[in-house]
């Protein structure tokens, strides 16, 4: 059995943590380390496209990430706005194309707005594909995704599925990397990563540098990848 060419990962997950941690060795509040996240957002972009990426998807804001403080949740909302509001025409210049993934209907209007603009403007962009998870989680995205093929009334296959989550018609997951040392999936994409190699770094995301990027790239490909079969 062939396996598979030592190649550029066609899609990488971000679980972005330890803002909090980064901003709090800093004696600062957390939002600040959201704030120095958002910056490395776009170099993550930009390092991604270097690479020859295809797709990035982002954990920016997950369906647990209600239960933390009002204040919190406030600076994060105020810092995806201002992301969307400011980044916009630069991704779009750069072809650049944005889908949102979560249930959008939970945030402010003036949110789903400003996402539903991003996603209209860069949706016939041909570079990077840029999805960015807010009040998302794996496990309600497939619930959404039954809801909607249970309307069908016929059973189902694995490819209508896959086609039915926010990520259709985008390659499954290669790698996922998660910053700041904890190793787990925490409700991530996880019928997309179902074959991903993941990464977990000690750096916290503020801190993730072009060459720790590249080091986790380096590090997926020296994994070999069988996908259930079995090597020479
Ligand atoms: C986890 O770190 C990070 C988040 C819940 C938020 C991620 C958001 C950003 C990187 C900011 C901006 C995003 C966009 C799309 C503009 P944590 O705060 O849980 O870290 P901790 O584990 O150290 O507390």
């Amino acid at each position: 059995m062939t396996e598979e060419k030592k190649s550029v990962p066609r899609h990488i997950g971000f679980i972005m943590d330890g803002n909090g941690r980064w901003a709090k060795a800093k004696n600062r509040p957390r939002s600040y380390g959201h704030k120095k996240g958002a910056d490395v957002i776009e170099e993550v972009v930009d390092a991604s496209f270097d690479h020859g990426v295809e797709a990035v998807s982002l954990y920016a804001f997950s369906t647990e990430n209600w239960k933390r403080p009002k204040e919190e949740i406030g600076a994060l909302f105020d810092l995806f706005l201002e992301y969307f509001i400011s980044e916009l025409d630069d991704l779009d210049k750069n072809n650049v194309c944005i889908r949102i993934m979560g249930d959008m209907s939970a945030f402010p209007e003036k949110m789903g707005r400003e996402t539903d603009e991003a996603m209209y403007k860069t949706r016939n962009n041909t570079g990077l594909k840029l999805n960015i998870a807010l009040n998302y989680g794996s496990r309600a995205e497939v619930v959404r995704a039954c809801n909607a093929l249970i309307e069908r009334g016929k059973p189902i296959d694995e490819a209508e599925l896959m086609n039915a989550l926010y990520t259709a018609g985008l390659p499954d997951l290669d790698l996922v990397i998660r910053t700041a040392g904890e190793q787990r999936l925490s409700n991530f994409m996880l019928l997309q990563a179902a074959y991903a190699e993941l990464v977990f770094t000690d750096v916290t995301f503020p801190e993730l540098t072009d060459e720790r990027y590249a080091d986790c790239i380096r590090e997926y490909q020296r994994r070999t990848r069988r996908f259930g079969a079995v090597t020479e």
